[in-house]
């Protein structure tokens, strides 16, 4: 029987997971399926199980699905660990499942590899304190920025969350919008979900160090407000999230096949199409 896998999330209709998964298994050559699954939050469990017990080797969670995901799992990753999501579970030989979080490690490749934006010694402001930051910050701080600040609407999460990282290092830092006058950043990172609406965090004049950047972590056919923002903001570079997908993507096929596609060629084709 060909190698089972899937995305769960919902709603799912516009994943790009199964084209990315099928250009990534045609050109290593790997037999498998990649399906994408609508599953509600209530029936996570029940799916999951069955999608293992029927010869499943892998899945990816999304949106609403990584928390449950994490809680799934029989053994965790250390990142999956600090970001308390899973968006990749691996079957092993025992037939546990492994839970691990590659979204992080998908924006570090895309930031240092496909864009050469180096993080060491620099200055990174994340904004929002949602899911999306939660897996995102450890992989960030092991990449060894001077500073990690992270602003948001509701200050306390920002606060707390930045709180639970300090056991990786002191260099961590909550605050509010209205913290970052007279501040400046050489990354700033959109983990809110305002780029959804078209909706931009209220962000101070100069924020921005020159030759600073701005990294959007939702992507749309469009450039998202946060982009935008960059754009005429003086920012040396202002990208959104799509090669972050595709890098977390490469890196859970990794996780399932041992094998580690060219993600180039798949991030052009998937730029191509939306000019
Ligand atoms: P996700 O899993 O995508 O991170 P989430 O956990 O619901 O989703 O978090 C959404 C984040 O976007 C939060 O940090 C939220 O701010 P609050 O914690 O104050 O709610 C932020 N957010 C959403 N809409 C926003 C807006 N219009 N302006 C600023 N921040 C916004």
């Amino acid at each position: 029987m060909t190698d089972k896998y899937a995305v769960f999330g919902y709603p799912i209709k516009h994943s790009k997971s199964p084209r990315i998964h099928a250009l990534f298994a045609e050109q290593t050559k790997q037999a498998l399926t990649y399906t994408a699954e609508e599953v509600p939050a209530e029936s996570f469990e029940i799916t999951a199980k069955a999608f293992f017990q029927n010869g499943g080797k892998g899945l990816n969670c999304t949106v609403p699905l990584k928390e449950l995901a994490f809680k799934f799992a029989d053994h965790l990753s250390e990142r999956a660990r600090f970001a308390k999501a899973v968006n990749t579970l691996i079957l092993q030989n025992d037939g546990s499942v492994l839970g691990d979080n590659t979204d992080g490690i998908g924006l570090v490749t895309d930031l240092t590899g496909n864009h050469q934006i180096g993080l060491a010694n620099k200055r990174l402001l994340i904004l929002g304190a949602g899911g999306a930051t939660r897996g995102i910050v450890s992989p960030l701080m092991a990449q060894h920025p001077v500073e990690i600040v992270i602003a948001n609407r509701t200050v306390d999460k920002a606060i707390n969350l930045a709180e639970e990282f300090r056991e990786l290092g002191d260099n961590i830092h909550g605050c509010g919008f209205s913290d970052l006058e007279n501040q400046q950043f050489d990354l700033i990172l959109n983990a809110t979900s305002a780029s959804l609406s078209n909706d931009l965090p209220p962000l101070p004049k100069g924020i921005l160090a020159p030759n600073g950047c701005c990294y959007d972590l939702a992507y749309g056919n469009e450039p998202t407000a946060f982009v935008k923002w960059g754009l005429e903001n003086g920012a040396a570079k202002s990208l959104d999230g799509l090669g972050m997908l595709v890098e977390q993507a490469a890196e859970a096929f990794y996780l399932w096949r041992g094998v580690r596609p060219k993600t180039q060629p798949v991030i052009e084709l998937l730029n191509s199409e939306r000019k």
